[in-house]
């Protein structure tokens, strides 16, 4: 008995060398075709999107029983940005030097061994797939946002959508809050156990995107970052001409009182602010395709997190210097920022910029769940058959239609803010791993080569394990579903490992 529990304890804690994976990934399938300017891209598309144009009106404002940052939420920015530097660096660190698919899972394994490996790439579809929910419902609303701009051209039954036809979750139950009619005799809803129900619906315009993007990443890693591209032109060009526009427009006096809520407001804006900073170490997932991942990664990463810093405290300040705090929208804020000072057609403009950034994290995002489904297939902790290589394309063709296809089924249910919260949470998970993963490697390789060093090791990796760490406690501590179904999630990946991971040999066999 003794010996099988040490057998098992074994059989948890085995790791894979840091040489194993260099070495798959050198004889990898997957074709090296990504530049720096490439993973720049992929960044940028990562990150800008539904939290600069949407999540930043909550933000400043506040909302679900959280009080807001007003301008102060520039601060909020600065700190999540700082924490998610600190993570960024260690991301950095590990995949300039274990430069292969799968992110976090992947170091994971080489660090702490199968177990931890598997709950972290478990964690990591919180990450990217809950995400891809968030990012492809908050799609759905822009669409209908740009929709309306059009009704003078467009048939009535499309601007005009029904809700259950665009899973307009919030819109549904603020009717029925409005007539006070019961939720329930007006929607299907999905029952899970601990007495967890969500609501069904369909939702054509998020179904219809996501198919769209899962054909082109079948396509082609270039051809989609090409897309990617060009989205990220359009978005960045249209943030960038609203701070030019806007800052004629800005009052001084908008901006005071600075931070109306203190520092509760700063730290309740710190936590939402920051779904617009996740994304970055979508990069790291694309290593195996990098041309040279020493050198580039770095740069790609950090290069990112300063560009959206910059880029968002700019929108912020000219958002909270436009319009009065009172004033500002949730929904739409830059839109709605921009018809405050009469530039209605800007505003539709700023609706496609959105739309773009959306599409562009949506095909980022979808990328990064299929890369980390890939590596953890190859370990075994999924069926092998699922990693099969489209013949033409050279891409894993059946996973990337597994990861669109659980965003479709999610983008049925999921409420947009349970899923950003779930989403923050699986990041936070990924970022405190990291920054202790960081820590093991300098203590178990100090001899390996590494491009590049986290400064002041470990000053900073412990920095960011403590920041995220307590962003994670902080939102546990007020409340909500979230870190419910967070449990869930973590109990669902445990059973997971036990009934069929766990079976499956994968290394020294
Ligand atoms: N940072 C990404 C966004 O804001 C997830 O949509």
């Amino acid at each position: 008995m003794k010996q099988q529990i040490l057998a098992v304890i074994k059989n948890l804690l085995s790791k894979k060398s840091t040489d194993s994976f260099i070495q798959e990934s050198n004889t990898t399938e997957l074709k090296k075709t990504l530049n720096i300017f490439d993973l720049l891209i992929l960044g940028v598309s990562a990150v800008v999107g539904t939290g600069i144009f949407t999540i930043i009106g909550s933000a400043i404002v506040g909302g679900s029983g959280s009080s807001g940052a007003g301008t102060g939420v520039i601060i909020s920015m600065l700190i999540a940005a700082t924490a998610s530097l600190f993570s960024a660096l260690a991301y950095s660190e590990i995949a300039a030097m274990i430069p292969v698919a799968g992110s976090a899972y992947t170091f994971t394994y080489a660090t702490m061994g199968e177990f931890m490996a598997w709950m972290v790439g478990w964690i990591l579809m919180l990450e990217y797939a809950i995400g891809n929910i968030t990012v492809a419902t908050a799609w759905t609303g822009y669409l209908t946002q740009l929709l309306k701009g059009f009704k003078h051209i467009l048939p009535e039954f499309i601007v005009n959508c029904p809700l259950w036809l665009r899973n307009d979750f919030r819109s549904m139950y603020a009717i029925c809050e409005k007539y006070g009619w019961d939720v329930h005799d007006k929607m299907p809803f999905l029952h899970l156990p601990f007495g967890i129900e969500m609501p069904i619906a369909i939702n054509i315009p998020a179904i219809f995107i996501v198919l769209v993007l899962t054909i082109l990443l079948i396509k082609g890693v270039k051809e989609s970052t090409r897309v990617a591209g060009i989205m990220v032109f359009v978005n960045l060009s249209i943030i960038i001409s609203f701070v030019l526009v806007g800052s004629k427009y800005v009052a001084p006096e908008n901006w005071v009182p600075f931070a109306p809520n203190g520092i509760e407001g700063i730290l309740a804006g710190t936590f939402i602010i920051f779904f617009a900073y996740i994304g970055f170490d979508a990069i790291s997932t694309a290593a195996e395709e990098t041309k040279n991942p020493q050198k580039d990664l770095p740069i790609a990463i950090i290069g990112t997190l300063v560009l959206c810093t910059i880029l968002y405290v700019s929108v912020a300040l000219v958002l909270t210097g436009v319009v009065p705090l009172g004033s500002i929208d949730t929904q739409a804020p830059l839109a709605h920022a921009m018809r405050t000072i009469g530039k209605d057609w800007y505003a539709g403009a700023i609706s496609v910029g959105a739309l773009c950034a959306l599409t562009s994290v949506l095909l980022v995002y979808q990328l990064g769940t299929t890369r980390i489904f890939y590596a953890i297939a190859r370990d075994n902790f999924l069926p092998k058959n699922i990693m099969k290589i489209h013949k033409k394309f050279q891409t894993p063709h059946i996973i990337t239609w597994i990861s669109g296809l659980i965003v479709i089924i999610g983008s049925l249910f999921m409420d947009l803010n349970i899923s950003a919260e779930l989403c923050n949470y699986g990041t936070f998970a990924s970022f405190v791993i990291i920054c202790i993963e960081v820590l093991i490697l300098r203590k178990t390789e100090p001899n390996r080569h590494r491009p590049f060093k986290v400064p002041f090791c470990p000053l900073f990796p412990i920095l960011g394990i403590v920041m995220c760490s307590c962003f994670m406690i902080y939102k546990s501590l007020s409340g909500g579903d979230s870190s419910l179904y967070f449990l869930l999630w973590v109990a669902m990946g445990l059973a997971i490992y036990i009934g069929y991971g766990y079976k499956n040999k994968r290394i020294n066999e």
